[in-house]
């Protein structure tokens, strides 16, 4: 078998012409204009390549945006300070601080300064809360909700089939079990504590691998005909590669390509996310 591609870079063009179209229509009906800021600490090259092109997506769907970049240095005092400025800025629909942040920051602190309305990354316990409750109105983690929808749109059934999900961070792993729950899903969370990984994921009829290591599912360990969803994105030899050893894509039935699956679907979320914030804030 040859997998067939989850094609994230074209789901994530469908997402961002419905988005522009949206903003289109709201804009021309005398709505306001959605804006998004972005915080970046610190000159991570891949960081600022990711907030270069969150940048970039929101200009493309008629979203504004602000950019601020903070030395490496900054104090988890003054990210803060940021926050609560952009949360009493009117005109700012969404926060977004990227992750990772240098380590003398306490993201914790940074999380809970955000506005719930403006958290576009759905990181703060509010939204966290109340996607893990199933109650209406919190914001969906962009990573998860992209996973759903690029499953949703190769129309591959989430009710009633076998999830495993390996890792559980917070900003992945961890939202991403429960989404799928939410989809009736069975769901099991594996981490770099499990005993017998393979075990669980043989089982999986829809298998996402967010564990940051590479080589680490090997062709051996899915089942065949299985929707994989390779969500890291690890560096070897310079180059991004996911946490799929060789041939995972014999055995697979849909498989994402590692990068250009679940990475642009995250920014399509976010803008996606963007947007309904601002709607949320002014129906
Ligand atoms: N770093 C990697 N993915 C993300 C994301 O979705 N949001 C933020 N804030 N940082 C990230």
């Amino acid at each position: 078998m040859t997998a067939r591609v989850l094609d994230g870079k074209a789901v994530a063009r469908q997402i961002f012409a419905e988005v522009s179209q949206a903003v289109a229509v709201r804009v021309s009906a005398g709505g306001s204009r959605p804006k998004l800021a972005t915080v970046l600490v610190g000159d991570d090259p891949a960081s600022v390549q990711y907030i270069e092109l969150k940048q970039k997506n929101a200009r493309q769907v008629g979203i504004e945006s602000e950019d601020h970049r903070l030395p490496a240095n900054t104090t988890t005092e003054a990210v803060v300070n940021l926050v609560g400025g952009l949360n009493a800025d009117e005109s700012v629909s969404a926060i977004l601080v990227q992750q990772p942040a240098p380590p003398q920051i306490d993201m914790t602190r940074v999380v809970l300064a955000l506005d719930p309305v403006k958290d576009v990354d759905g990181f703060h316990p509010v939204n966290a809360g109340l996607v893990a409750l199933g109650f209406p109105g919190g914001v969906e983690p962009c990573t998860p909700a992209g996973i759903i929808e690029l499953l949703d749109r190769a129309g591959i059934r989430i009710e009633g089939a076998n999830a495993v999900v390996v890792g559980r961070s917070n900003l992945v792993g961890k939202p991403t079990a429960l989404l799928l729950l939410k989809r009736n899903a069975t769901v099991t969370v594996c981490h770099s504590r499990t005993k017998d990984l393979a075990t669980h994921t043989r089982n999986a009829d829809i298998l996402v691998s967010a564990a940051g290591k590479s080589n680490l599912i090997t062709s051996d360990m899915v089942k065949a005909g299985a929707s994989v969803v390779d969500v890291s994105t690890n560096w070897l030899d310079g180059r991004q590669v996911g946490d799929l050893g060789p041939g995972v894509d014999e055995v697979a039935g849909w498989l994402t390509p590692n990068p250009g699956g679940v990475g642009p679907m995250t920014r399509a979320m976010l803008i996606k996310n963007t947007f309904e914030a601002e709607v949320r804030r002014r129906p």
